[in-house]
């Protein structure tokens, strides 16, 4: 019986994933991660100690569930080696419990210098979080970078260096320039060296053992690569099928997809956003959501729910449900509005989500408009507990999107969850 289930963000990331991971988690014997690097993040606090995740799965808290960085992933060592001393103050760290995938391709500090210098010297940023992401999946594709099984054997690591430096001067101008920064990566090294596998090969072990298996995936379908609102985009396959190319097994043991969207919009960095509003509604929207990147502070952008562009997410991704998180959000709205097409002033109503992401930005949102609930959201529950109106939001995203919705978000702790039966 296939067990493995598949959660991302529907969204431009963001969505609170990290709470429903943590739910799901619970439930899993393992958790993988397969795509994007340290541009994630999300908080949490075991024991009352805070706790800053960027690149290990959540999961890992839990004492009974091993977690995995899968191929697609870029891992970042140095921020990977505080990462796991926060983890081992509270969790028991173990090589059988924590698998890094030899594959993984690794940002080094030349990486990182070279995404904000690329975001400074372009007329059109991306507002990445400039962390080396683009760089580093670059290299992977031109074949010139350097995998995680690579950098843990110092003298391949040695080999690549010599080779980078032979072939580009301001790379080498940048090994002597920035010393310091080269130092804890190489020290990195040794600390990381234990957890690296063959984490692939691992995984594929327990599905066909019957475990149960949660891939998770971060930013969101609206950054994917090629699916994404390109250039505004991450260089990661962020939807469901990246979790296939990342980790390398059959398709057909996912057992379930889940998408997570918020019952808003937030975007951070540049790029298309149809219904983003720039009235006193976005302001109560970021402020009630504490709408803040958890990786770089930046503020979000904000706007109401883009059925459009969250129906092709959700079909783009092959979703069984959507899980609408963060609805507590708009408890206090006289008025709720929904995006359910796009007006272009050359190609009129759209109601399909453009390929092009310069059509998308001409667009004005077609809205229409629920009645708000005006009350406090159960904190937990079935969809039976909703007020009238709440209902009447979610039954309507579910015909906009053609889709279901099986849980709903109305707080920020795990246990503040409703769910459809
Ligand atoms: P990069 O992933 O740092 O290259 O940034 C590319 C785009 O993806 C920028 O618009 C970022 O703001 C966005 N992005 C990257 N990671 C996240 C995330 O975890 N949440 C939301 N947006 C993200």
């Amino acid at each position: 019986m296939p067990n493995v289930s598949i959660v991302v963000g529907a969204q431009w990331g963001d969505e609170g994933k990290g709470k429903w991971v943590d739910i799901f988690a619970r439930q899993s014997d393992l958790v993988v991660r397969f795509q994007g690097g340290n541009n994630a993040g999300h908080t949490l606090f075991i024991d009352g100690k805070k706790i800053v995740l960027h690149q290990i799965p959540s999961g890992i808290f839990h004492k009974n569930t091993k977690a995995a960085l899968a191929a697609g992933v870029v891992v970042n060592p140095v921020q990977l080696v505080e990462e796991l001393e926060g983890v081992q103050k509270t969790a028991d760290l173990s090589p059988e419990r924590l698998w890094l995938s030899a594959r993984a391709q690794v940002i080094t500090p030349w990486h990182i210098h070279l995404d904000s210098k690329k975001e400074a010297g372009s007329d059109a940023p991306i507002g990445t979080t400039k962390r080396g992401i683009g760089p580093t999946y670059a290299e992977k594709a031109s074949r010139t970078g350097i995998r995680l099984g690579h950098y843990v054997n110092a003298g391949r690591r040695r080999d690549w260096i010599q080779t980078m430096e032979k072939h580009n001067s301001e790379f080498a101008e940048h090994i002597k320039s920035h010393a310091a920064e080269w130092e804890l990566f190489h020290n990195a090294a040794e600390k990381i060296g234990p957890y690296v596998t063959d984490a692939e090969g691992q995984i594929r072990k327990a599905i066909a053992a019957g475990q149960r298996v949660l891939m998770e995936g971060a930013q969101g379908a609206l950054l994917d690569i090629d699916h994404g609102t390109f250039p505004f985009v991450t260089s990661s396959s962020t939807m469901a099928g990246g979790a296939l190319a990342s980790i390398g097994f059959s398709a057909k043991k996912v057992s379930n997809v889940y998408g997570i969207a918020k019952a808003y919009v937030t975007r951070v960095g540049e790029g298309p956003f149809p219904s983003e509003l720039f009235d006193e509604d976005g302001e109560k929207l970021a402020k009630e959501g504490h709408e803040f990147g958890a990786t770089t502070g930046r503020p979000r952008r904000c706007g109401w729910l883009d059925a459009v562009a969250l129906k092709y997410s959700y079909h783009a991704n092959g979703c069984d449900g959507l899980i609408l998180n963060k609805m507590d959000i708009l408890d206090h709205f006289d008025e709720i509005k929904i995006c359910v097409a796009y007006e272009h002033p050359e190609q009129g109503t759209l109601t399909e989500f453009p390929w092009d992401p310069y059509t998308a930005a001409e667009c004005k949102p077609v809205y229409e408009t629920l009645k708000g609930w005006k009350s406090t959201l159960p904190k937990r529950g079935h969809f039976s507990d909703l007020a009238p109106n709440a209902l009447q939001y979610v039954k309507r995203v579910e015909e906009l999107i053609d889709g279901h919705v099986v849980m709903i978000g109305t707080g920020v702790n795990r246990e503040n969850a409703i769910f459809k039966s």
